[in-house]
């Protein structure tokens, strides 16, 4: 029995308490929060402890691991606490917000022996694990493009509940906080990315960050690609969408959060057997979520391997992020950077 402990308690920690009371080879101990009457309220709910000071929850022996749930921002420096405390590191997206915290992040729990896995649940949904496969089966032939869909709806109330959101220090922007899950598909899926040329603006909210970004890409393979991320579009969600288009194949993902196959088509196969194969996919329940994340990294921990989204699995998407926002303040096409200052060719 793997005994977790949460860091930050509001929205999406409810999300993880409840999953983690239906596992059997896990439990929520403790919680935390600044705000004690959260930490008391979540704990209370489920029989954990509850705590009001990082530093104290850590010392607290009954932790396996900590799952950190607190804005972005200081998702890097608690998460660095938790491995110092000999804790294995759960985190929430986006995994930080610099790359070199990321960097030294993983090595934190490489030196402290402890596991680091990163909240990206969207990579289990049985339609992505299925394109997946068809990128590594050849499916699509050469890759010629592939692009990135998010357009979504905040409300002013949304930036208004929390002091932190839409700040860059502690949200990041529309690339850390509402993209990153997509973005962490294009890159895992159709990349990596060598090059990119971003722009962006604040054209509806009252908020630091931007709530639109375009951006054009270059892949290592050659291919193209393009990013479209809005978080303005009236007057609701519209779609959160991955397409991937080769000699060979063109497969598109859509719906308001990337659950259904719009197009599955492949040389390879039949009319009929691309049609049977998409509504098949459809059928399987792509709503996976924090309880299947959950699921990996407890086992992860039990069986002594890694998370199937690990820091270092992380980074990639976290590098190419940045490099976005580079090009977007210094307005010229800025190269992604692979571990170690090498550029992606
Ligand atoms: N994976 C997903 O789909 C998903 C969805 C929503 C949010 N998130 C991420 O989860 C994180 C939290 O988001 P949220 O919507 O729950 O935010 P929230 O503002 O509702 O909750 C954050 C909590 O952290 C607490 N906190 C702040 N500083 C703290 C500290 N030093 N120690 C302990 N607690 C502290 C706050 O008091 C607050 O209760 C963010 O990084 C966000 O991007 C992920």
């Amino acid at each position: 029995m793997i005994k977790m402990a949460i860091a930050g308690c509001g929205h999406i920690a409810k999300k993880h308490a409840a999953a983690l009371m239906d596992m059997d080879t896990a439990r929520l101990a403790a919680v935390c929060d600044i705000r004690q009457e959260r930490a008391e309220s979540l704990a209370g709910r489920y029989g954990a402890a509850a705590y009001g000071d990082y530093d104290q929850m850590l010392q607290d022996k009954n932790i396996d691991a900590v799952i950190v749930c607190s804005p972005s921002g200081l998702h890097a420096a608690m998460g660095e606490q938790a491995a110092a405390a000999g804790k294995h590191v759960l985190i929430e997206k986006p995994f930080v917000l610099r790359p070199a915290d990321g960097v030294r992040l993983v090595e934190a729990c490489r030196q402290n022996g402890v596991r680091l896995g990163v909240v990206h649940p969207n990579r289990m949904k049985p339609i992505v694990q299925a394109l997946r496969k068809a990128v590594d089966n050849g499916l699509f032939g050469k890759i010629t493009h592939a692009a990135a869909t998010l357009r979504w709806n905040r409300r002013p109330e949304y930036y208004r509940s929390e002091p932190w959101r839409g700040t860059r220090a502690f949200d990041g922007g529309i690339l850390y906080n509402q993209a990153v899950h997509l973005l962490d598909l294009l890159n895992w899926l159709a990349g990596p990315v060598s090059e990119v040329f971003a722009y962006r603006a604040t054209r509806m909210h009252k908020i630091e960050c931007e709530d639109v970004l375009s951006c054009v890409l270059k892949f290592s393979s050659g291919a193209l690609g393009l990013i479209e991320a809005a978080v303005t579009v009236y007057p609701e969600n519209l779609e959160e969408t991955l397409a991937i288009f080769g000699a060979e194949g063109t497969a598109v993902l859509g719906g308001r959060t990337m659950s259904q196959v719009k197009e599955w088509m492949f040389s390879s196969l039949s009319g009929e057997e691309a049609v049977n194969q998409a509504s098949k996919l459809n059928q399987t329940g792509n709503a996976v979520g924090h309880r299947d994340i959950l699921h990996d990294f407890v086992d992860a921990l039990l069986c002594n391997r890694e998370p199937l989204v690990s820091g270092r699995e992380a980074l990639q998407s976290l590098r190419l992020i940045s490099a976005i926002y580079d090009s977007a303040a210094r307005h010229r096409p800025v190269q992604v950077t692979m571990p170690g200052g090498a550029q992606n060719e």
